[in-house]
């Protein structure tokens, strides 16, 4: 099976391009090198064979690539959701432009497609949502959830008008580390700045607040179930392995590093309540969850462990 995966270089890419199903022979890697995470392409494995394109997911040059694959991954986004409020333009440029794009490629050529979409669509909510939730009730924050929504609404319309067949998921925030891991989501963040002997940064509104977090390891292997069990059912499934409050996510950290304060900053992204996701749909569906977040905390603190500043107990 031949696939292409967008976004390859970036946290989850570089990460899945190393643990991809064993079906996969062929990958064509597209990133045009926004993030500059040349490192991602370091060291692949022999297998599966890799053929990276430095090209924008907006060049004309996607259409031949994607007539020759068997799938694609569209990881490829502006994915800083804080910053999206000063980027709108970029951000639909790339997330909304960009999965029309390959959409619409993906209908022509027949090609399935799998579309992460991220649980900050869900917005303002309370209680335990799940994939049923109205759309009328789905209320992204940011220009970047915004664009997710988008996404996930287009998918949903040309699987009706044209036959696309896809898989939305909505991945809970990525923590774990990868080789070309970004440090701007709430628990790499956190990390970075006690391993620099900084101050944490924490949105007063957030500190008691639940949301969901994914394990690297947990969207990888959900990757691979759709990739191997060709699951383009045209559904959207959560994809999350806890649900968490900031406080608990500190609390972990704290168990690994003794040195944590914390300064509580006003959020520019509005208020929320504290909601919890449901991940039981994709259990339903097959789909394993075997990450923890003292586990993937721990191992990205000792990726540290030279610096001046980290105080492993
Ligand atoms: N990491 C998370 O917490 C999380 C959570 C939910 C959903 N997602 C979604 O999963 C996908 C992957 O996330 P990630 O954390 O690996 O993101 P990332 O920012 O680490 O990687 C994105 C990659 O896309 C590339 N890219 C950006 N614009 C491009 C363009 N125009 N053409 C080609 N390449 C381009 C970048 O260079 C980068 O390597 C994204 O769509 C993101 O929205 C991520």
């Amino acid at each position: 099976m031949t696939i292409t995966i967008t976004g390859a270089l970036g946290h989850i890419g570089s990460a899945l391009i190393r643990n991809l199903d064993p079906k996969v022979t062929r990958v064509h890697l597209v990133d045009n090198l926004f993030t500059q995470r040349y490192a991602s392409l370091f060291n692949l494995p022999a297998h599966p064979k890799f053929i990276f394109h430095e090209t924008d997911i907006l060049s004309a040059e996607m259409e031949g690539i994607i007539k020759n694959s068997d799938a694609i991954v569209h990881l490829a986004a502006i994915t800083d959701a804080q910053n999206s409020v000063r980027n709108r333009t970029l951000v639909n440029r790339v997330n909304k432009q960009g999965v029309r794009k390959l959409a619409l490629l993906a209908a022509r050529y027949r090609v399935p497609l799998l579309f992460p979409s991220t649980t900050s669509v869900y917005g303002v909510q309370s209680g335990l949502v799940d994939e049923n939730c109205p759309q009328n009730d789905l209320k992204p924050q940011s220009p970047y959830a915004e664009s997710k929504l988008y996404g996930e609404r287009l998918l949903d319309r040309l699987g009706k008008s044209k036959g696309l067949a896809f898989v939305t998921f909505r991945i809970g925030t990525i923590f774990g580390y990868s080789i070309g891991m970004r440090f701007h989501t709430a628990v790499n963040k956190f990390i970075w700045q006690v391993c620099l002997g900084q101050e944490l940064t924490v949105w007063k509104t957030a500190l008691h607040q639940k949301r969901p977090y994914c394990a690297l390891t947990d969207a990888i292997a959900a990757i691979n179930h759709v990739l191997g069990n060709n699951l383009f059912d045209r559904e959207i499934y959560n994809i999350v392995t806890v649900n968490s409050t900031v406080s608990e996510i500190i609390d972990t950290i704290r168990l690994y590093k003794s040195n944590v304060r914390i300064r509580l900053t006003q959020s520019p992204i509005m208020n929320q309540l504290s909601y919890d996701v449901s991940r039981e749909k994709s259990e339903k569906k097959g789909f394993t969850y075997t990450g923890n977040l003292k586990r993937g905390i721990r191992e990205t603190i000792r990726k540290f462990s030279g610096l001046r500043n980290t105080q492993m107990s």
